[in-house]
């Protein structure tokens, strides 16, 4: 039976967030995460709209992934760059310190910066990016742990750069559809991981477009995408609150 998704399900709780989640399942989370993100997340068009373009001779591109997870956004952005050319150091900070050591032991030679910290310390250091992205980041965060992300990435995000959080959008057809289209590696590919529950509250606690409007400060734009994709962006010039 298909829960009610008319509103958020902010006080359901994903498997991975638990401080005393199993560890071996959620390093095999870790491990299903990129060919579900690959699947879902879009990362080649951020990289080809977002990132890219930013490539600049003579300088590194300086990149920032917010709640990085397992780092694989982190290692295919890595991959695509080296292949195109473009030097970039690649940050990616994630305040779960499992995350962190399990993305660190995963590297594979990709060379990115592994930070188990939250955006308030770089905050705080003065440090600044090219590019600040996140991926089904938003939807974990209280009101409150929003608005320090959305104010912390522009405090981040150089002159030129821009802000992109990626995440899911809530909707009967995402969540017919990821349960649809996991239910057969259930108990084989996903088994022992947290990835099918998760995807499915995940989507019961993300916003839909008109919410994520009304929940982001002035300046941001949101816009939809497909597959049921939400968007939220800032880049300089866009109008400061
Ligand atoms: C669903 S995972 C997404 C991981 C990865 N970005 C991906 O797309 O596979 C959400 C991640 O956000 C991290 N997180 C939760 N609250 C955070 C916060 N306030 N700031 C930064 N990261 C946070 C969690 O530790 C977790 O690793």
């Amino acid at each position: 039976m298909s829960p009610d998704l008319s509103v958020r399900a902010v006080d359901a709780r994903e498997l991975m967030d638990d401080p005393h989640a199993d560890l071996r399942m959620l390093e095999r989370t870790y491990l299903r995460f990129a060919p579900v993100n690959r699947l879902v997340s879009r990362p080649g068009l951020l990289y080809r709209r977002d990132i890219r373009p930013r490539g600049a001779p003579g300088r590194a591109l300086r990149i920032l992934d917010i709640g990085a997870g397992g780092g694989d956004l982190c290692r295919l952005l890595a991959s695509r760059l080296r292949r195109d050319g473009i030097a970039a150091e690649i940050t990616a900070l994630d305040p779960d310190e499992r995350a962190i050591a399990w993305a660190r032991a995963h590297d594979g030679g990709a060379g990115i910066r592994y930070r188990p910290a939250f955006t308030s310390e770089l905050v705080d250091a003065g440090e600044r990016f090219d590019v600040v992205v996140s991926n089904h980041l938003l939807h974990h965060l209280s009101p409150q742990e929003l608005r320090t992300l959305l104010d912390d990435s522009r405090r981040l995000v150089d002159q030129g750069g821009a802000v992109v959080h990626r995440d899911i959008a809530r909707g009967r057809a995402a969540y017919a559809l990821f349960g649809a289209a996991t239910f057969p590696f259930a108990s084989n590919l996903l088994a022992g991981s947290f990835i099918r529950e998760d995807g499915l509250i995940s989507i019961r606690r993300s916003y839909t477009v008109p919410e994520l409007r009304e929940a982001a400060p002035a300046g941001w734009r949101v816009r939809g995408g497909f597959p049921a994709r939400l968007e939220l962006r800032w880049e300089h010039g866009d109008a400061a609150p």
